[in-house]
This record gives C-alpha cells, sequence and structure tokens, in this order.
C-alpha cells in the first residue's frame, strides 16, 4: 500500500493564526505513528513558522522570477522560506485572466517547471476531468479534484461525485506519475475511506480542520480513514 498524502489548506481563515501551529504541531506527531503524511498550507505570513515544525507548502506561486513584481510570489521566495513546495492553481486563486476564465496553461507549466527545476513539490488544483488531462503534462507532484460547488460545503466529493473521482484517479494513475489527491466537503472518516476506495492518494482539507476546535480528532478520524 502506497503512503497517502493529507494536505491541510489553511486558506485565509482566522483560525490559521490562532490554532495553526499547533495544528502543524499535531500533523507532525501524527505523521510520524500514522504512516500518513500530513503537509500544512498555511497562509504566506506565517509559513516560516509552520515550516520549523511541520511538512509545509505554500498555497500558491506566480510564474515569474525574482525581479520588479509588486506583491508577486516567486519560486525563489518559496525557496528561502525553506517550504516543501506549493499548491497551485486553487479554485480560489486560479491560473486564469478573469474570474472564470480558461485556465492560462502556458503560465501555470512554467511555474510547475520553475518549481521543479527548484525542488520544490507542486501540487496542481483542477476543476473538472479536462483540466486533468492538461495538467498531468507537466508532470506535477500531484493533481486534486476539487468541484468548486462543493468547497466550504458539507457534501463531500467523495459521497457527491463517486464516478468522477473515480474516473480521476485512474486517468492519473495510468497516465502519470502524480498523486491523485481529491478535496472539497471532506469532514471525516467516511469520507476519507471512500476516497480511498475509489483510488485516489488522498485529500485536501480545508473548513473540516480549521472551522472546528476540535481539529484534533477530525484529523485523526482523516488519518484512520486514508489509512484502512
Ligand atoms: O483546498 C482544499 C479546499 O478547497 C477544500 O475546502 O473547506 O471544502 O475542505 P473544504
Amino acid at each position: 500500500m502506497n503512503m497517502k498524502t493529507l494536505i491541510i489548506n489553511y486558506k485565509a481563515y482566522e483560525e490559521a493564526f490562532t490554532n495553526g501551529i499547533d495544528i502543524a504541531r499535531y500533523s507532525t506527531e501524527l505523521s510520524k505513528t500514522s504512516g500518513v503524511s500530513i503537509i500544512v498550507s498555511p497562509p504566506f505570513t506565517i509559513l516560516r513558522d509552520t515550516v520549523k515544525i511541520a511538512k509545509t507548502i505554500a498555497q500558491g506561486v506566480d510564474e515569474v522570477d525574482p525581479g520588479a513584481f509588486t506583491a508577486h510570489v516567486t519560486w525563489f521566495e518559496l525557496k528561502q522560506a525553506a517550504v516543501a513546495g506549493t499548491l497551485l492553481n486553487h479554485s480560489e486563486e486560479r491560473y486564469a485572466h478573469s474570474k472564470n476564465g480558461p485556465i492560462d496553461y502556458a503560465a501555470l507549466k512554467m511555474a510547475v517547471d520553475k518549481c521543479a527545476k527548484a525542488g520544490l513539490e507542486t501540487y496542481v488544483c483542477v476543476q473538472n476531468l479536462e483540466e486533468a488531462k492538461e495538467i498531468l503534462k507537466m508532470k506535477p507532484t500531484g493533481i486534486a479534484y476539487e468541484p468548486p460547488e462543493l468547497i466550504g460545503g458539507n457534501i463531500s466529493v467523495s459521497n457527491s461525485k463517486p464516478g468522477i473521482v473515480k474516473e480521476f484517479c485512474s486517468l492519473i494513475k495510468e497516465n502519470s506519475q502524480s498523486l491523485a489527491l481529491i478535496g472539497a466537503g471532506i469532514k471525516g472518516k467516511e469520507d476519507a475511506e471512500k476516497s480511498v476506495e475509489l483510488g485516489s492518494d488522498g485529500l485536501l482539507v480545508a473548513s473540516g480542520i480549521l472551522k472546528t476546535n476540535d481539529y484534533k480528532s477530525v484529523i485523526n478520524a482523516l488519518v484512520e480513514g486514508l489509512s484502512k
């Protein structure tokens, strides 16, 4: 059985700044005993704090090199912060020129390539199978299927779209070395178990962990589900 991955996306939730360090610490403890690789993805301003205690990735990166690019985030900046890698193209921060516009695949590929060259892992989010087909050619570390309408809700992607999840996981496995991850609405053990059953290598979870004070129990439950 291959090692499963759990990515905890802190987004820009306030709780990232109150519970984020503790979540990172707990994730590391549990990674050691469970055999599930738990990665945290906090806001940029606390990357340097979590990086000391947990495997950490940024929430995004731009395709540019260091230079006159105010407010951009470069691969170089991520290396300086000593993170392991980054998410890219999350539904809330797409590589597109307008809100619902098409992905700028050329720019995204440039970012993935620059990160890979710098030794950074890349986890690229997709909204559907068509996007997944394009992204797998870029050979990122992982590809995460997250249907936007389920993000932040209580209906999990594994329950709501088992057919597409299965198809997504086979597509990635048969055509690439990337991890097939899924996210959106994932809240507990059953969701995690189901995702493994459908062929996934792991999960991306945000509100289910960040928006509860009982985050340790939720992380435990997800890890148990992934370990089945
Ligand atoms: O990146 C994870 C995310 O978009 C899913 O969010 O709140 O549905 O777990 P959530």
